[in-house]
Protein backbone atom coordinates (compact mmCIF):
# COMPACT_ATOMS: atom_id res chain seq x y z
CA UNK A 1 0.00 0.00 0.00
CA UNK A 2 1.24 3.95 -0.42
CA UNK A 3 0.71 5.52 2.36
CA UNK A 4 1.69 9.88 2.62
CA UNK A 5 2.06 10.81 5.93
CA UNK A 6 1.21 15.15 6.64
CA UNK A 7 2.88 16.80 9.72
CA UNK A 8 3.52 19.69 11.41
CA UNK A 9 6.06 19.17 13.71
CA UNK A 10 8.48 16.85 15.69
CA UNK A 11 6.76 14.01 13.85
CA UNK A 12 6.80 11.08 16.51
CA UNK A 13 4.20 9.51 15.26
CA UNK A 14 5.67 9.95 11.69
CA UNK A 15 8.65 7.72 13.25
CA UNK A 16 6.93 4.97 14.75
CA UNK A 17 5.09 4.77 11.75
CA UNK A 18 8.64 4.60 9.57
CA UNK A 19 10.39 2.47 11.97
CA UNK A 20 6.91 0.44 11.70
CA UNK A 21 7.46 -0.36 7.89
CA UNK A 22 10.73 -1.07 8.23
CA UNK A 23 10.71 -3.60 10.53
CA UNK A 24 7.80 -5.11 8.39
CA UNK A 25 4.93 -4.47 11.05
CA UNK A 26 3.12 -2.55 8.46
CA UNK A 27 2.96 -3.78 4.87
CA UNK A 28 3.44 -0.25 3.31
CA UNK A 29 5.48 2.24 1.79
CA UNK A 30 6.07 5.85 2.64
CA UNK A 31 5.80 7.30 -1.20
CA UNK A 32 6.06 11.01 0.82
CA UNK A 33 5.76 13.21 3.91
CA UNK A 34 4.34 17.05 3.56
CA UNK A 35 4.62 19.75 6.27
CA UNK A 36 3.05 22.61 5.97
CA UNK A 37 5.80 24.45 8.12
CA UNK A 38 9.18 24.29 7.20
CA UNK A 39 12.19 23.08 9.81
CA UNK A 40 10.47 20.88 11.63
CA UNK A 41 12.19 17.67 12.97
CA UNK A 42 9.27 15.54 11.60
CA UNK A 43 11.41 16.74 8.18
CA UNK A 44 14.37 15.84 9.10
CA UNK A 45 12.98 12.72 10.21
CA UNK A 46 11.71 11.47 6.64
CA UNK A 47 15.08 12.98 5.02
CA UNK A 48 16.99 10.57 7.57
CA UNK A 49 14.54 7.90 6.40
CA UNK A 50 15.01 8.32 2.59
CA UNK A 51 11.75 9.46 2.06
CA UNK A 52 10.76 12.34 -0.26
CA UNK A 53 9.58 15.33 1.51
CA UNK A 54 7.41 18.92 0.79
CA UNK A 55 6.63 21.75 2.70
CA UNK A 56 3.73 23.47 1.32
CA UNK A 57 3.35 26.54 3.19
CA UNK A 58 0.22 27.91 3.99
CA UNK A 59 1.36 31.10 5.06
CA UNK A 60 1.71 31.84 1.12
CA UNK A 61 -1.84 31.18 0.37
CA UNK A 62 -4.72 33.50 -0.04
CA UNK A 63 -7.43 31.28 1.30
CA UNK A 64 -8.03 27.99 2.88
CA UNK A 65 -8.97 26.44 -0.44
CA UNK A 66 -6.46 27.36 -2.50
CA UNK A 67 -3.64 26.22 0.13
CA UNK A 68 -6.12 22.29 0.44
CA UNK A 69 -6.35 22.05 -3.54
CA UNK A 70 -2.82 22.78 -4.02
CA UNK A 71 -2.22 20.32 -0.96
CA UNK A 72 -4.59 17.15 -2.51
CA UNK A 73 -2.73 17.97 -5.90
CA UNK A 74 0.88 16.88 -4.75
CA UNK A 75 -1.02 13.94 -2.27
CA UNK A 76 -2.87 13.03 -5.79
CA UNK A 77 0.15 12.58 -7.49
CA UNK A 78 1.96 9.69 -5.28
CA UNK A 79 -1.73 7.62 -5.52
CA UNK A 80 -2.30 6.91 -1.75
CA UNK A 81 -4.14 3.91 -0.93
CA UNK A 82 -3.86 6.04 2.91
CA UNK A 83 -3.29 9.32 3.87
CA UNK A 84 -1.62 9.56 7.54
CA UNK A 85 -2.62 12.90 9.24
CA UNK A 86 0.09 12.70 12.23
CA UNK A 87 0.28 16.08 14.10
CA UNK A 88 -0.88 17.78 11.19
CA UNK A 89 -2.43 20.97 12.78
CA UNK A 90 -4.59 22.21 10.16
CA UNK A 91 -8.11 22.19 9.60
CA UNK A 92 -9.06 20.27 6.08
CA UNK A 93 -11.44 21.91 4.05
CA UNK A 94 -14.96 19.69 2.90
CA UNK A 95 -13.79 19.81 -0.49
CA UNK A 96 -10.36 17.99 0.44
CA UNK A 97 -11.92 15.70 3.23
CA UNK A 98 -14.28 14.13 0.30
CA UNK A 99 -11.20 13.31 -1.70
CA UNK A 100 -9.96 11.05 0.67
CA UNK A 101 -12.82 10.23 2.39
CA UNK A 102 -12.48 6.64 3.92
CA UNK A 103 -8.98 6.77 3.27
CA UNK A 104 -7.60 8.95 5.66
CA UNK A 105 -6.34 8.47 9.34
CA UNK A 106 -6.20 10.78 11.95
CA UNK A 107 -4.61 10.67 15.90
CA UNK A 108 -6.17 13.16 18.16
CA UNK A 109 -4.98 13.17 22.13
CA UNK A 110 -7.85 12.43 24.00
CA UNK A 111 -10.70 9.98 24.69
CA UNK A 112 -13.07 10.77 21.72
CA UNK A 113 -15.97 12.24 21.36
CA UNK A 114 -14.40 14.55 24.47
CA UNK A 115 -12.40 17.35 24.08
CA UNK A 116 -12.36 17.36 20.11
CA UNK A 117 -10.22 20.50 19.54
CA UNK A 118 -6.61 22.11 21.13
CA UNK A 119 -5.45 21.73 24.40
CA UNK A 120 -7.19 18.58 25.13
CA UNK A 121 -4.67 17.55 28.48
CA UNK A 122 -5.28 20.47 30.14
CA UNK A 123 -9.41 20.30 29.54
CA UNK A 124 -9.45 16.94 31.12
CA UNK A 125 -7.04 17.91 33.98
CA UNK A 126 -9.58 20.80 34.02
CA UNK A 127 -12.70 18.44 34.36
CA UNK A 128 -10.80 16.57 36.80
CA UNK A 129 -10.92 13.44 34.75
CA UNK A 130 -9.64 10.46 36.16
CA UNK A 131 -9.18 8.77 32.87
CA UNK A 132 -7.73 10.11 29.59
CA UNK A 133 -6.38 8.92 26.36
CA UNK A 134 -6.04 9.14 22.63
CA UNK A 135 -8.31 7.71 19.56
CA UNK A 136 -7.25 7.26 16.34
CA UNK A 137 -10.08 7.74 13.44
CA UNK A 138 -11.24 8.28 10.23
CA UNK A 139 -11.50 11.90 8.72
CA UNK A 140 -14.77 13.29 7.84
CA UNK A 141 -16.10 16.58 7.42
CA UNK A 142 -16.59 17.24 11.32
CA UNK A 143 -13.13 18.05 12.76
CA UNK A 144 -12.04 15.31 15.20
CA UNK A 145 -15.71 13.68 14.50
CA UNK A 146 -15.12 11.10 11.90
CA UNK A 147 -15.24 7.07 13.37
CA UNK A 148 -13.22 6.41 16.06
CA UNK A 149 -10.96 2.97 15.13
CA UNK A 150 -8.66 2.44 18.28
CA UNK A 151 -8.19 3.98 21.68
CA UNK A 152 -5.83 4.03 24.49
CA UNK A 153 -6.63 4.89 27.72
CA UNK A 154 -4.42 6.25 30.65
CA UNK A 155 -5.09 6.36 34.18
CA UNK A 156 -4.88 10.42 35.42
CA UNK A 157 -2.46 10.72 38.47
CA UNK A 158 -2.47 13.39 41.40
CA UNK A 159 0.42 15.19 40.10
CA UNK A 160 -0.07 15.19 36.34
CA UNK A 161 0.41 18.38 34.48
CA UNK A 162 -0.57 18.93 31.27
CA UNK A 163 2.92 18.02 30.40
CA UNK A 164 3.09 14.63 31.98
CA UNK A 165 0.15 13.73 30.30
CA UNK A 166 0.89 14.90 27.18
CA UNK A 167 4.12 12.43 27.45
CA UNK A 168 2.32 9.38 28.60
CA UNK A 169 -0.01 9.54 25.84
CA UNK A 170 2.37 10.18 23.49
CA UNK A 171 3.75 6.70 24.16
CA UNK A 172 0.46 5.41 23.82
CA UNK A 173 -0.04 7.10 20.25
CA UNK A 174 3.02 5.19 19.21
CA UNK A 175 1.88 2.26 19.77
CA UNK A 176 -1.78 2.22 18.47
CA UNK A 177 -1.18 4.60 15.69
CA UNK A 178 1.08 1.70 13.78
CA UNK A 179 -1.14 -1.11 14.25
CA UNK A 180 -3.84 1.03 12.86
CA UNK A 181 -2.18 1.40 9.97
CA UNK A 182 -1.06 -1.91 9.76
CA UNK A 183 -4.74 -3.11 9.70
CA UNK A 184 -5.64 -0.67 7.34
CA UNK A 185 -2.76 -2.37 5.47
CA UNK A 186 -4.42 -5.43 5.79
CA UNK A 187 -7.80 -4.84 4.23
CA UNK A 188 -8.97 -5.37 7.79
CA UNK A 189 -10.12 -1.93 8.37
CA UNK A 190 -12.68 -0.12 6.31
CA UNK A 191 -14.93 2.83 6.24
CA UNK A 192 -18.42 2.02 5.74
CA UNK A 193 -22.16 4.03 5.90
CA UNK A 194 -19.80 6.36 8.26
CA UNK A 195 -18.38 3.95 10.43
CA UNK A 196 -15.20 1.71 11.14
CA UNK A 197 -15.45 -1.63 10.48
CA UNK A 198 -12.85 -4.71 11.46
CA UNK A 199 -12.42 -7.78 9.79
CA UNK A 200 -11.19 -10.05 12.41
CA UNK A 201 -10.96 -12.97 10.29
C1 LIG B 1 0.23 14.23 18.88
O1 LIG B 1 0.01 14.50 20.22
C2 LIG B 1 -1.06 13.97 18.19
O2 LIG B 1 -2.01 13.34 18.98
C3 LIG B 1 -1.51 15.35 17.84
O3 LIG B 1 -0.33 16.01 17.48
C4 LIG B 1 0.77 15.43 18.14
C5 LIG B 1 1.81 15.07 17.14
O4 LIG B 1 3.02 14.72 17.73
N1 LIG B 1 -2.53 15.34 16.85
P1 LIG B 1 4.25 14.25 16.84
O5 LIG B 1 4.55 15.37 15.84
O6 LIG B 1 3.86 12.99 16.14
O7 LIG B 1 5.40 14.05 17.78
Amino acid sequence: KNLVVLISGSGSNLQAIIDATKSGQIDGRICAVISNKADVYGIERAKKAGIKTHVLNHKAYASREAYDQDLAQVIETYQPDLVILAGFMRILTANFVQKFVGKMLNIHPSLLPKYQGLNTHQRALDAKDTEHGVSVHFVTEELDGGPVVCQACIKVLSNDTAETLAQRIHAEEHIIYPKVVEWFCQDRLTMRNGNAWFDNE
